[in-house]
């Protein structure tokens, strides 16, 4: 199969597409989607083969106007309200209670609840209202792989696998969606973190949202519990250096020199203006302590040093906390949690 490209001024053909049951890649403001439409299940199918995804992990279904959703799921629990008046469209992904039989078991993996989400995109809410039905969207990289926060990334992964990808430039969050769970309202749960932070939905909700990190290992690497650290890894391992004493970074670059392997480095300004000269590559994460960048490239990132001679990433690692918790969430899962 030939993969195209789309841009806004063919978005129709990309519409005919769907409606025929092919995969069409769309960007979002997280990472991008693999796009196919939601009601039938053949097309959600070729999802799970294109991507290699494991068939009890589930789909978040993507919606372009409000209005659609009362006809996807049971109920809209009173809390909802204001979080979709606030944070739709954007990275924020609600899980309701499931109408019986409406969606597939190809896109809820047979659970009793669904994902909904509205990206914040223009492109791709002018595909959905074209297309004239929700979307399945699962990040179009192969299962396992870093997440693509461009078209060309999605192009490496799938080419020749979908119909078409959405070219919609890089993608400004770069870090998929937070996923919260509605499905027991006076007890939400951030199932993902994401750039809706924990505080963010404490503010707008007036009471206090907790994490549960249990049922995101579950999801994510149902029955394979090993596999579940080896998300969003590059073909290169990746170790974390915490922090940024030049010190430690500095050992860590001998320590692995003296095994033999090439060095790459994925890490803030300061770090990389330090160890440049010592190591094979080093890709920049931009400036220290702007975690909004670092995440931004951190997918970028990974994947650039596979086009290098590199064998070993050194990818600095911070300190956790509300605003660093999705970044850090995924750096730790590429490096398996392994730090130096
Ligand atoms: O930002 C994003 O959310 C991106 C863009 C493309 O929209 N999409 C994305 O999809 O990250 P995916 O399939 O890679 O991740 C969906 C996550 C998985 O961890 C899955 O287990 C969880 O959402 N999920 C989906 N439906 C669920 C459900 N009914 N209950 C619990 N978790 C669910
Ligand atoms: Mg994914």
């Amino acid at each position: 199969m030939e993969t195209s490209f789309f841009k806004e001024n063919n978005l129709s053909e990309a519409a005919k597409l769907i409606q025929a049951g092919e995969l069409v890649a769309f960007p979002t403001e997280t990472v991008y989607g693999l796009g196919a439409d939601a009601l039938n299940e053949e097309a959600v199918k070729k999802v799970y083969a294109a991507k290699g995804r494991p068939s009890d992990n589930p789909l978040i279904v993507h919606i372009a106007r409000r209005e659609e959703l009362e006809s996807l799921v049971a109920e809209i629990p009173a809390i909802a309200e204001p979080l979709i008046k606030k944070f739709w469209p954007g990275p924020l992904t609600l899980i309701f209670k499931a109408k019986p039989g409406f969606f597939s078991t190809s896109v809820t993996a047979g659970l009793e609840s669904v994902a909904i989400r509205m990206p914040d995109n223009s492109l791709t809410l002018k595909l959905i209202q074209l297309a004239e039905r929700p979307l399945v969207g699962p990040s179009a990289n192969t299962s396992g792989r870093p997440s693509p926060t461009s078209a060309e990334h999605v192009y490496h992964d799938l080419e020749g696998k979908i119909a078409g990808i959405i070219d919609g430039g890089a993608t400004g969050i770069g870090l998929e969606s937070t996923v919260l769970d509605l499905t027991s309202p006076e007890n939400p749960l951030i199932l993902r973190p994401g750039a809706i932070t924990q505080q963010d939905l404490k503010e707008v909700l007036g009471k206090d949202v907790t994490y549960d990190h249990h049922l995101i290992g579950k999801e994510e690497a149902p029955k394979a519990p090993g596999m579940k650290y080896t998300h969003y890894a590059p073909e290169e391992p990746v170790i974390l250096v915490k922090g940024t004493d030049y010190n430690l970074w500095r050992k860590a670059i001998t320590h692995y020199l003296e095994q033999g392997e090439t060095i790459g480095i994925l890490a803030n300004e300061e770090i990389i203006s330090k160890v440049k000269s010592e190591v094979e590559d080093v890709f920049s994460l931009g400036l220290k302590a702007n975690v909004n960048e670092a995440s931004h490239s951190l997918y970028a990132g990974l994947r650039f040093f596979e086009k290098t001679k590199v064998t070993l990433i050194l990818a600095e690692a911070c300190e956790i906390n509300d605003n660093t918790r999705a970044y850090m969430n995924r750096l730790e899962k590429s490096a398996g949690g392994k730090y130096f």
